[in-house]
């Protein structure tokens, strides 16, 4: 199960990708927001960082207009590990080397079809743990120190 999250900037994209999730047979959680009014990214970032680290979802999706305000905030949720992405490879890496739990994507970056691609990598990809996880834990560590 995948939350998925976005503000007015990435609403339309997140509409496109509720439909390439379900046609994938995954059952998606929508966070909001539901029209194109004007929101706060931090509060739709927020939202799913929160059920994400809480465990009520294994993967979450955000969206906003480049993506860099909400994987500012979903970082600062400890537990979350969210990667904005641009290409496939970089969606591929960020399962295999950083095991990312939330994906996070521009609206007014991508296409459709380049975002679902990007999703179906980061789906595919499997973590290959072993030293990347010893990395993993190094991050854990700082996010420790500071909370
Ligand atoms: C909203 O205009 C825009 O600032 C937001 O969608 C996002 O791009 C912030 O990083």
């Amino acid at each position: 199960m995948i939350v998925i999250g976005s503000d007015h900037g990435g609403l339309s994209l997140k509409t496109a990708l509720k439909s390439y999730l379900t046609r994938r047979n995954i059952v998606v959680s929508d966070a909001g927001t539901e029209t194109d009014a004007s929101v706060d990214y931090p509060d739709f970032g927020l939202k799913v960082a929160e059920q994400v680290a809480a465990g009520s979802f294994d993967l979450g999706i955000l969206i906003c207009g480049t993506g860099i305000g909400m994987s500012i905030t979903a970082n600062k949720v400890p537990g979350i590990r969210a990667a904005l992405v641009t290409d496939v490879f970089m969606a591929r890496m960020a399962r295999e080397h950083n095991n990312a739990n939330v994906l996070v994507l521009g609206g007014r970056v991508l296409d459709e079809q380049k975002a679902c691609d990007l999703v179906g990598a980061w789906l595919d990809a499997t973590f290959e743990g072993g030293r990347h996880q010893g990395r993993l834990d190094k991050i854990t560590d700082i996010e420790k120190k500071y909370n």
